[in-house]
């Protein structure tokens, strides 16, 4: 009987993928990149064959490991909202528009006028944003006619891979919430959305759920990738989701704290009870009959390296902890406001930015150092604090993503979050999750939860420190003031960016 699931995930920077057996363990990962443009400011694109060429090399790499007969399903997963538009034929009729393209907020405008913010946002399950799908394809029939009167297909990016790899056009309805144009409630696309958007019913893909199989590797694709014809593929989710499932989280009241680059939380939710003002992103969970929500900073780790390399390019990350160490708690009443590349939630502003507050003579590099690291962390704790106001009550979360790495920034997390927070068993959670749903489509567990009680192990745990708790909650009011009293000079300041 083959033994190994397979999770394959096309990223913004690789496509990876992964062999794990029914008890979790990780045999190998490969992995290959692919290059990201920027033609013209706010767009960000990649071409849909450089993912399959690094996508179909790993798994690859991972089947003459492995071997053909032992891989006995395939699960998919990817960066979410990429647009990948294809012909009758299945070419694509441009590069993909990706996740982090900011040049349809008109579109969004527009729409969000024509259906209604509120009515809008209880549908689709969040604030319409620029980074989702469906604006990106009118964005495309306003500004390239002769590019849209081609269009046949719309597809995600790993549903890109799934088509190469089996013929099908088909999305999980977990990722399928990021074009924001779904029932998110109901599970199936929005007549009055797609209305709205005037985007053809038939140019979108079949539903399924995550754990489903709803294709096979057909032989065009068994040629390329070494896989067996016939190999089952299930439905699979967008990054976040399969990362929650990676990170375990998949009942009510279980959270995640990812912090790497961006920074998300996470929790599950078993009725679908989107965020009253849209501040979150609330979608179909990777589970049938569950959601997730979603709240994501747009910088995080990422403000610490931006820290590292301009004012401190020689100091090595080492010392830089020792630093922070060694400044107290609340770095001496400097803060940090962390959004150096706009905001998404709880602030959905592109002109946010970066700022210290509270420099005096006494303050330098070390308590700037802190600083960011605080800062980053109470942008976290307003996620948190979101998906409180939901009914969500962890009294713990995992950590995941780069922070984890320093002993110091993880510790001053705990206290500001309040609640122990505990480290697994797996660093890629995207593509361990999508192999988890992967193993549950092959039947090689009963359902998700199960598999993820078989598959996922702790590694450590941090328990908040009493008096660090206090001190960060004192502080955190000044932290939450920041950006209301920002805003209206982030603005004025973004028009001298030109
Ligand atoms: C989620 C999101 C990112 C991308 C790329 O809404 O935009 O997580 O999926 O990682």
């Amino acid at each position: 009987m083959s033994k190994y699931f397979l999770g394959v995930d096309t990223s913004t920077t690789a496509s990876k993928a992964l062999a794990v057996d029914s008890q979790g363990n990780v045999i190998v990962i490969k992995g290959n990149p692919h290059e990201l443009s920027t033609p013209r400011p706010l767009w960000s694109e990649q071409d849909p064959e450089d993912w399959w060429q690094a996508a179909s090399k790993s798994i690859r790499e991972v089947v003459a490991e492995v071997g053909a007969d032992n891989i006995a399903a395939i699960g998919l997963t990817g960066q979410m909202h990429g647009l990948t538009s294809l012909d009758k034929d299945g070419k694509p009729v441009r590069p993909a528009i990706l996740w982090n393209d900011q040049r349809s907020a008109p579109q969004c405008a527009e729409v969000t006028e024509k259906v209604g913010a509120k009515r809008l946002y209880q549908i689709i399950g969040s604030l319409l944003l620029a980074g989702f799908t469906a604006p990106k394809i009118l964005w495309v029939r306003q500004n390239e006619p002769e590019v849209y009167n081609r269009i046949a297909h719309v597809l995600l990016p790993k549903d890109y891979i799934r088509y190469r790899l089996s013929g099908a056009f088909v999305c999980d309805v977990a990722d399928a919430c990021g074009f924001g144009c779904m029932d998110v409630g109901k599970r199936t696309w929005s007549d009055e959305v797609l209305a709205a958007f005037e985007i053809p019913r038939a140019w979108l893909p079949e539903l399924c759920e995550s754990q489903e199989v709803c294709a096979t590797v057909n032989e065009e694709a068994a040629a390329i990738t070494g896989l067996k014809v016939g190999t089952p593929i299930v439905g699979g989710a967008g990054d976040q989701p399969a990362s929650g499932v990676g990170n375990g989280i998949v009942t009510m009241n279980q959270a995640s704290l990812t912090v790497g680059t961006s920074g998300v939380a996470y929790a599950a939710n078993d009725r679908y009870a989107p965020e009253p003002d849209g501040r979150l992103h609330t979608f179909c969970g990777p589970i049938p009959g569950t959601w997730f929500h979603m709240g994501v900073m747009l910088s995080a780790a990422g403000g610490l390296r931006w820290l590292h390399d301009e004012l401190a390019p020689n100091v090595s990350y080492d010392d830089l902890n020792k630093h922070a160490e060694s400044v107290p708690r609340g770095s001496l009443g400097l803060l940090f406001a962390p959004y150096l590349t706009g905001e998404r939630n709880p602030h959905p502003d592109p002109f946010a930015r970066g700022a210290f507050v509270g420099f005096t003579l006494r303050h330098g590099l070390p308590h700037m150092i802190r600083a960011v690291m605080e800062g980053v962390s109470f942008g976290m704790r307003d996620e948190l604090e979101l998906l409180r106001s939901l009914g969500v009550n962890p009294s713990e979360a995992v950590i995941a993503g780069g922070l984890v790495n320093s002993p110091v920034w993880l510790q001053l997390t705990t206290d500001i979050m309040g609640i122990p927070l505990y480290t697994i068993n797996t660093g890629e959670s995207s593509a361990f999750g999508a192999a988890i749903l992967a193993a549950v489509g092959a039947g090689a567990h009963a359902d998700v939860p199960t598999a993820c009680a078989n598959m996922i192990r702790r590694v450590d745990t941090v328990q908040p420190d009493t008096k660090g708790t206090a001190d960060y909650q004192r502080l955190y009011p000044a932290f939450r003031a920041l950006y209301p009293a920002l805003k209206e000079t982030y603005a004025t300041l973004a028009q001298f960016e030109d």
